[in-house]
């Protein structure tokens, strides 16, 4: 059907902008960051554009879990979460479920705030710690993509 074909090439079209995002923030951006030498244009430089991303990663997020449930429903894919072999059906899930809390819960509520308190106290350490978390998701999030991919397009795990 016309509209399972747009759903699956907006959940696809959504996930790139998103994790490609994460790729750029944890391989480019962060390195960047930490080679700067005055702490404070560190924070200020970082909060500009990964400010604005954040803001593209809640859009896509939404896309992304929007297309995704509608695409489990009309094709009725919910037995696969009984099935372990579906591994990368549980993943997709845990991916966006861990980036949702991330962006519309701890954020907003304590996140920003710990990392301005944190990155002023300990600017050192506060980067390594979020270059090391941006590493964990973005690994978590690649293996999710091919499992997908190839999972959805009939590779049996
Ligand atoms: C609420 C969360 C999500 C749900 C319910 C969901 C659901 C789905 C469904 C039903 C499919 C089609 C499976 C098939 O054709 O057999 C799919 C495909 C796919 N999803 Fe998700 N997804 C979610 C989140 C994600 C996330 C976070 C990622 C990336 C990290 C992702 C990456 C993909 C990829 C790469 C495909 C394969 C597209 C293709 O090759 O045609 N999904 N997803």
């Amino acid at each position: 059907m016309n509209e399972d074909a747009i759903a699956r090439a907006l959940h696809v079209l959504g996930v790139v902008l998103w994790i490609g995002g994460v790729a750029f923030v944890t391989t480019v951006l962060l390195p960047a960051v930490r080679r700067m030498k005055d702490p404070e244009e560190r924070v200020a430089f970082f909060e500009a554009i990964e400010g604005r991303f954040a803001w593209q990663a809640r859009a896509t997020t939404l896309l992304v879990g929007a297309t995704g449930f509608y695409l489990t429903d009309v094709w009725d894919l919910w037995y696969r979460f009984l099935d372990p072999s579906f591994w990368w059906m549980h993943a997709m899930v845990a991916v966006w479920v861990v980036f949702s809390v991330m962006l519309f819960v701890a954020e907003p509520l304590f996140l920003h705030r710990w990392f301005l308190r944190s990155a002023e106290m300990r600017p050192e350490a506060t980067f390594r710690l979020i270059q090391r978390m941006h590493w964990v998701l973005l690994a978590i999030s690649l293996v999710t993509v091919v499992g997908a991919t190839a999972g959805s397009h009939g590779l049996m795990f």
